[in-house]
């Protein structure tokens, strides 16, 4: 297959035709409105495409994308989507989805200028030198990446936490659950890093907001 964009035309007809043949009246469904139980939140590796490795369909899954799947609260972004998933569509699960071998973590791990990207993982950094007992213990630079994958989730997770969005939606009775996870583009698999928090209790104390 060429990359070139009449391909993709003809690949979408054919995916709506069958769409539709399996779900009939789908679309004039889906037209009416949308209500996903899930937001996630993943990076923009094209190898980890958020509906694709969960089997879900359109109108399942609300879906936040950029490099290394950061929330950052700076970020209109991030925080507009988080803000409309939680208030409007009254999701269930966020779940925060990173990646073995992410290379915006790769490139957070390096000492070299990348361009404007390394004001956007900056944030990652930190985590490491944060850590960075633990990292010297490692002699392996894939492990190294690997394991700041991990906590990457760990933090953005938190961050996610320390919202005035998710808690607010929390004091307000609301049943929320933030999930962090991380997939492996080796095998496909996604693990649970069974770090999932549903209530304001679960937060350090200086990120609580007191109502
Ligand atoms: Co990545």
């Amino acid at each position: 297959m060429g990359s070139k964009i009449e391909q993709l035309i003809e690949n979408n007809l054919k995916w709506a035709e069958q769409f539709e043949n399996i779900n009939p009246g789908i679309f004039n469904k889906l037209s009416k409105q949308q209500n996903p139980n899930y937001l996630w939140i993943g990076c923009s590796d094209s190898r980890v495409p958020a509906n694709t490795i969960v089997g879900l369909q359109p109108g399942e899954i609300f879906v936040h994308r950029n490099v290394a799947n950061l929330v950052n609260h700076s970020d209109m972004n991030v925080l507009s989507v988080l803000e409309y998933a939680v208030k409007v569509l009254q999701v269930k699960d966020i779940i925060l989805c990173g990646h073995y071998g992410c290379g915006g973590v790769k490139a957070a791990l390096e000492q070299k200028e990348h361009g404007i990207v390394d004001n956007w993982l900056r944030s990652i950094k930190d985590i490491y030198s944060v850590n960075q007992k633990t990292f010297q213990e490692l002699s392996n630079e894939l492990e190294k990446i690997d394991l700041l994958c991990e906590m990457n989730v760990v933090e953005q997770v938190r961050n996610i936490c320390h919202t005035s969005i998710v808690q607010n939606a929390w004091q307000e009775g609301q049943e929320v659950s933030v999930h962090g996870v991380i997939y492996s583009i080796k095998d496909g698999i996604i693990k649970d890093l069974n770090i999932s928090i549903r209530s304001i209790d679960e937060i350090e104390t200086i990120y609580q907001l007191n109502k």
